[in-house]
């Protein structure tokens, strides 16, 4: 079939047959955030738009209407009864993007990738993932931080959304989807690459900063994006491996997640200075190694759980009242 390149309206008019009213509204939603996100990262407008409006055409089908679709399409359903529904329509979706609506392969790409994402995802699969995700209708802890993030660094915003969602199921007790895995390992490798030849040419410019005034940036990034309960201790006499231990609790996964986003972050931007190795200790808690300095983000539970500042409890306390800003 022919490209049949869509106006706006047009478009609008031949989906909405196919949505409840509140899917409705999420599309459009979804539409405008694409649009915003094109215009940012430099993606065809036309592309976005048509993808971001047909992603969920047959989100409102029964189980039974799904496969019927897969079995005209010859879509291979690997899901459970349980999330049938949930995972199966973006690829039923994509099939009546191209069969009813003559949409290209890309588009109809990004859409069957709009619920997992896909191991090799191109920026509009990429813009019309996190578009679902972050549209203006959408709430849910952290979806403020995703919103920013998904301005100033694509990539990341996609991986942290990507590891959210694999936290939540994980949290329910599900098993992560192997293609959302697939996805979020694909990115990481090429956020890794461009960061290594970043780390090559930019070690040398890197700002000298004493331990001291290391942990007290760390700690004024922190504050600036509403980190909980945020000390450091001064361990110079308990450990040879760092001067500073700094710990926070992050009020929701998401929010852990970004806290430790914008301090790696900030640190290269402003100082040149990179992390020697940041680790997901486990899904409540992230470590950043700055040798010196070494940062802990936690939930809450899980600081209670691990309890650092009782096994530092012979470290200094660090009096951070000055720079400490947030309620
Ligand atoms: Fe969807
Ligand atoms: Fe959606």
């Amino acid at each position: 079939m022919k490209r049949k390149v869509w106006d706006y309206d047009s478009l609008c008019a031949a989906v909405r047959p196919y949505l409840k009213e509140r899917r409705y509204v999420h599309t459009l939603g979804c539409c405008e955030m694409a649009l915003a996100l094109a215009e940012r990262w430099g993606c065809d407008r036309q592309d976005v738009m048509e993808a971001a409006l047909v992603h969920d055409i047959t989100k409102k089908l029964s189980d039974e209407e799904q496969l019927q679709l897969c079995a005209k399409y010859g879509i291979i359903n690997k899901y459970g009864k349980d999330e049938l529904g949930n995972l199966i329509h973006a690829e039923t979706a994509a099939a009546l993007a191209a069969d009813l609506f003559g949409m290209p392969p890309h588009v109809v790409r990004a859409v069957a990738s709009h619920t997992l994402g896909n191991e090799d995802m191109t920026l509009l699969d990429k813009i019309v993932y996190l578009s679902d995700a972050i549209e203006k209708g959408r709430d849910y802890p952290g979806v403020e931080d995703l919103r920013r993030l998904a301005f100033e660094d694509l990539d990341r915003a996609v991986c942290m959304s990507i590891r959210s969602t694999l936290r939540n199921i994980e949290e329910k007790g599900g098993i992560p989807n192997e293609r959302s895995l697939l996805a979020l390992q694909g990115i990481e490798r090429a956020l890794y690459e461009q960061e290594n030849i970043m780390n090559e040419n930019n070690r040398t410019q890197a700002v000298d900063l004493t331990p001291e005034q290391l942990m007290q940036e760390i700690v004024k990034i922190a504050d600036s994006r509403k980190a909980k309960d945020l000390r450091a201790l001064h361990v110079t006499e308990q450990t040879t491996l760092a001067d500073y231990l700094v710990i926070m609790t992050g009020t929701s996964t998401t929010h852990l997640r970004a806290l430790a986003d914008e301090i790696e972050y900030q640190m290269k931007e402003k100082f040149g200075i990179y992390p020697h190795h940041v680790e997901g200790v486990s899904s409540t808690w992230t470590l950043l190694d700055y040798t010196s300095v070494v940062v802990n983000v936690f939930m809450e539970e899980s600081r209670e759980t691990y309890d650092l500042e009782r096994k530092w409890g012979d470290g200094l306390p660090v009096d951070l009242s000055a720079l400490l800003t947030a309620e």
